[in-house]
């Protein structure tokens, strides 16, 4: 064998996952497992953990629409497609909203959390796909949703909308890529309760502006709530296990 092609037997192809949220709760789990089973992890988030060497981190609010697209073409720039033999994005981040019923909501939080929780990731998918259009690896976006996209809850009305939103997003996304011929392969995932701030924030919601809080304070109080790292390990094994077929919309607890 001569060295040309020695040298490129021995070259270790790189396995990409590109996540936003990943600075702290189920999104900093998923990135640290992903890391773990080797992969090269890139996180996109308002806030850095300073002195945290495990993965590339990326500072953008995705809110601002007009952010995203630096942000992620200068990710692409420091990829290399002949060296990736997998590249995933996770569409992690999300914002509850204020808490309360929507006439109680300013239009600026409405618009808020609509951009961070369905803006964002369908501006992510369309310049994922645009920017990986050449790549012939494995290529998936996984969303992670909530029970809340097919439960109403009052008082959650923007994130429920939203949630509903991306998993009719996966549909659609995931038929248009289809019959491509290196398409990208799309799932929503819900990862049931998990133990995050963004629980905290549900169960020390007031009563009068959130009906449903004991529910949530119950799942604390009796232990039901998983870890971060349980999820992403569930997620990881999802992965790996080929169940995660494109178009699915999967409640973690189910499977
Ligand atoms: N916890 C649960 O029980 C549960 C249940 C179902 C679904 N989920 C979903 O799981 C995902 C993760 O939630 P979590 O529970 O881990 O919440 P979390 O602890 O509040 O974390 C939210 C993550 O999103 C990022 N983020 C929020 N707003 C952002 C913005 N404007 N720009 C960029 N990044 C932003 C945060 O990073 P920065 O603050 O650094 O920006 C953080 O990393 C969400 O999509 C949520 O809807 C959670």
């Amino acid at each position: 064998m001569d060295q040309h092609l020695r040298k490129k037997y021995k070259k270790i192809m790189e396995k990409v996952l590109i996540i936003t949220g990943g600075s702290k709760g189920l999104g900093l789990g998923i990135a640290k497992k992903y890391h773990k089973e080797g992969y090269r992890v890139i996180s996109i988030s308002r806030s850095k953990i300073e002195k945290l060497y495990l993965f590339e981190q990326y500072q953008c609010d995705l809110s601002k629409s007009e952010s995203i697209q630096p942000v992620i073409t200068e990710i692409f720039s420091h990829l290399d497609r002949n060296n990736t033999s997998n590249l995933t994005l996770i569409n992690n981040a999300g914002d509850l909203g204020t808490v309360n019923t929507i006439d109680q909501i300013s239009s600026a939080n409405i618009a808020y959390t609509i951009q961070v929780n369905l803006t964002a990731p369908l501006i992510l998918n369309s310049l994922f796909i645009k920017l990986s259009k050449d790549w012939t690896c494995k290529k998936q976006v996984f969303t992670i949703s909530s029970g809340a996209a097919i439960n109403p809850y009052e008082s959650w009305s923007m994130y429920c909308s939203s949630k509903a939103g991306v998993d009719m997003m996966t549909k659609v996304i995931a038929k248009e890529q289809k019959e491509l011929k290196h398409g990208v392969s799309f799932v929503s995932i819900y990862p049931g309760v998990v133990d995050t701030d963004m629980q905290t924030v549900a169960r020390n919601t007031p009563k009068e502006n959130f009906k449903s809080v004991q529910r949530f304070i119950d799942f604390y109080e009796h232990g039901d709530l998983l870890s971060p790292k349980q999820v992403a390990e569930n997620i990881y094994n999802l992965d790996t296990s080929g169940e995660l077929k494109s178009g699915r919309i999967l409640d973690i607890r189910n499977t």
